[in-house]
């Protein structure tokens, strides 16, 4: 099996940045506060132009199949993201997949053409998947979480080694390829062998599958605390297989940055008072599938409480709430940690990607200069 990303490529790095796709309706907050984002493409291609104007090397692309926790009108991953990288010059686009969904080779075709179409900025986030309904109205079986994991761990791997040799010859517990050649390969440069392969989940099952193949963690939103213990499993696991250094790390984040803190707060207050109940209570029993059904309990959701649910993925959690200075701060705390990548969500989009390039982001590049000469 190809290895990843060399671990020699990770020298002191600025703090990179992603934000979510907001493809699904009803913004990344359950709440009927007025939020002026919007999952058209006309909305997201405006987006994706604002944001690599305004810092951000990421867009991650979300997948979903039906409504649920608001939602009610969706975008495939894939197609959309394709859409933003032919829109965009520099910005790299994630697209979400469940490996129960897609074939690995089907996938692999597919990304590579898009990796052609855009001079290498594809990548993939493969998620396990927490929602069963989605799964059993397609008619696919809904596996219990281990063997999720045990899946999409088989599948990165083939995946990979579709990307990386000349012939596959692969027989697994969950798919089979005989005699295949991917032709023509993803693009591959200095320290990208083959497009990006991130995944997003926080259980036991989770960490175990990051430091055995992935190149990224993603987590979600979560105290220091409950960051250092994830980097730290997962570094772990990828030290026993060979890969120390290999891992890299992104933590969602929702981002509310105002000129004064009680402005923030005062935002924070609002999405919250005004969360849609039902769908907050609903998605709560929904992910009894996910992080709460796991033998250890340590999955994501497993914790969260009322208001982190309003953020889909316990985004506040984080703690990104106030003045730039203070979110600058807080973005450096996660740094020092070992955090490589901030994942980003905001109430009103476009405005809010304009106030981090100009507020936030000059003093997070101040802030880490003046590290790095500390240090020498
Ligand atoms: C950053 C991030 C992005 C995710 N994106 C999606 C997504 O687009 N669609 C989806 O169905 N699940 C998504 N998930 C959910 C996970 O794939 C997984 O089902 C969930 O985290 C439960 O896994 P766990 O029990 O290992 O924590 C995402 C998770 C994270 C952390």
């Amino acid at each position: 099996m190809t290895a990843s990303f060399a671990p020699s490529s990770r020298e002191p790095q600025p703090l990179r940045f992603a934000y979510w796709v907001p493809n699904v309706s009803g913004g990344l907050v359950v709440s009927t506060i007025e939020q002026r984002t919007d999952w058209s493409f006309e909305y997201n291609r405006t987006l994706a132009r604002l944001a690599e104007d305004n810092g951000f090397d990421y867009a991650l692309t979300q997948v979903r199949y039906m409504a649920s926790y608001g939602a009610a009108y969706q975008h495939e991953s894939t197609a959309f993201s394709l859409g933003l990288l032919l829109a965009t010059e520099r910005l790299k686009v994630i697209s979400a997949i469940h490996p129960g969904l897609w074939h690995p080779g089907v996938l692999a075709k597919w990304i590579a053409t898009a990796d052609h179409l855009s001079g290498g900025r594809a990548a993939i986030n493969v998620v396990s998947g927490w929602f069963k309904d989605e799964f059993t109205k397609l008619g696919e079986p809904w596996l219990e979480h281990a063997e999720r994991y045990r899946r999409a761990e088989e599948f990165i791997r083939y995946v990979r080694e579709l990307w990386t040799s000349e012939h596959a010859e692969l027989s697994g517990d969950f798919y089979r390829l005989h005699d295949f050649d991917l032709k023509p390969k993803p693009l591959a440069g200095p320290g990208r062998p083959h497009p990006e392969i991130f995944q997003g989940g926080n259980s036991t099952d989770a960490r175990g599958m990051a430091g055995r193949v992935s190149d990224w963690y993603f987590a979600n939103g979560n105290t220091p605390e409950g960051i250092a213990e994830q980097i730290h499993d997962v570094n772990d696991v990828a030290a026993v297989h060979g890969r120390v250094g290999a891992v890299r790390f992104g933590v969602n984040g929702f981002m509310v940055a105002r000129d004064t803190e009680a402005e923030a707060r005062e935002v924070l207050r609002e999405i919250v008072d005004k969360a849609d109940r039902e769908a907050v209570e609903g998605f709560g029993s929904a992910v009894t599938q996910a992080g709460r059904s796991t033998a250890d309990g340590k999955g994501m959701w497993a914790d969260s409480d009322f208001s982190d649910m309003v953020q889909y993925n316990d985004g506040f959690r984080t703690g990104l709430i106030g003045t730039p200075e203070q979110v600058a701060e807080r973005l450096l705390t996660y740094k020092r940690l070992g955090v490589d990548l901030m994942l980003l969500g905001f109430l009103h989009y476009h405005e809010e990607v304009e106030y981090f390039g100009r507020e936030v982001l000059p003093i997070v590049r101040e802030m880490e200069a003046a590290e790095l000469e500390r240090v020498g």
